[in-house]
């Protein structure tokens, strides 16, 4: 595959060097719609999320693991709002990020939507590290997934990731294309710094 479309510019342009993976990972919404990943690979990166540290080790993260052409991704892909489900049918898996946020006794779980987003944050760079890119979105009618999994109240899709191998930026709709290359921008760490030299 020939990309015309220079992706060199999709790496973070950092002020201190960081591992791989952080450098190279970004959301792409070009997917090869034909790659898939292997079942070890995706284990692979769910190990990475399984490890991440969380509240008093509550662990409060589940996931749905679609691979494209199963009903449960088509069920995924249902709940996701129009500007996502233009390009996140070629993704090879969609994953459902599922906190669970009030524990059995019932007890509300404070940190489970942070504990989620850490183990997330895991999985992608992990899904970087094995040569996929990954895309999380918050686009989508969660009741809509409630509804299709059968949900039981204490769980809350906070979030999907569409997860593969990149594709043909220049397959992409024109308005896609423009936002896949439209420059990668990061507040100074000074902004974000509010106490601290
Ligand atoms: C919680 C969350 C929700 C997001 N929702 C969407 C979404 O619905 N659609 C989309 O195209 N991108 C979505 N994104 C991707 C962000 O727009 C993207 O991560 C951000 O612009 C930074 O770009 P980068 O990931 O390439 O560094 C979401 C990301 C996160 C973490």
């Amino acid at each position: 595959m020939t990309l015309v479309t220079d992706l060199t510019s999709r790496k973070a342009d950092t002020t201190a060097p960081l591992i791989h993976p952080l450098v190279e990972r970004w959301s792409p919404r070009a997917y090869d719609p034909a790659a898939e990943v292997s079942t070890d690979v995706l284990r692979t990166i769910l190990e990475a999320a399984r490890w991440a540290p969380s509240a008093n080790n509550t662990q409060p993260w589940r996931f749905i693991v679609a691979r494209r052409g199963s009903d449960a991704f088509t069920k995924i892909h249902d709940a996701l709002m129009g500007f996502n489900q233009a390009w996140a049918d070629s993704a090879a898996v969609l994953v459902a990020n599922v906190a669970e946020t009030v524990d059995p006794e019932g007890k509300p779980r404070p940190w489970a939507r942070y504990d989620l987003g850490q183990a997330v944050a895991h999985l992608s760079v992990q899904a970087q590290h094995e040569g996929l890119h990954t895309h999380q979105m918050g686009g989508f009618e969660g009741d809509r997934l409630r509804a299709a999994f059968d949900l039981d109240e204490r769980l809350e899709v906070v979030s999907v990731t569409a997860i593969g191998v990149l594709g043909d930026v220049d397959a992409l709709p024109e308005a896609l294309r423009e936002r896949e290359v439209a420059p990668r921008q990061r507040k100074p760490l000074d902004e974000l710094v509010i106490v601290g030299e």
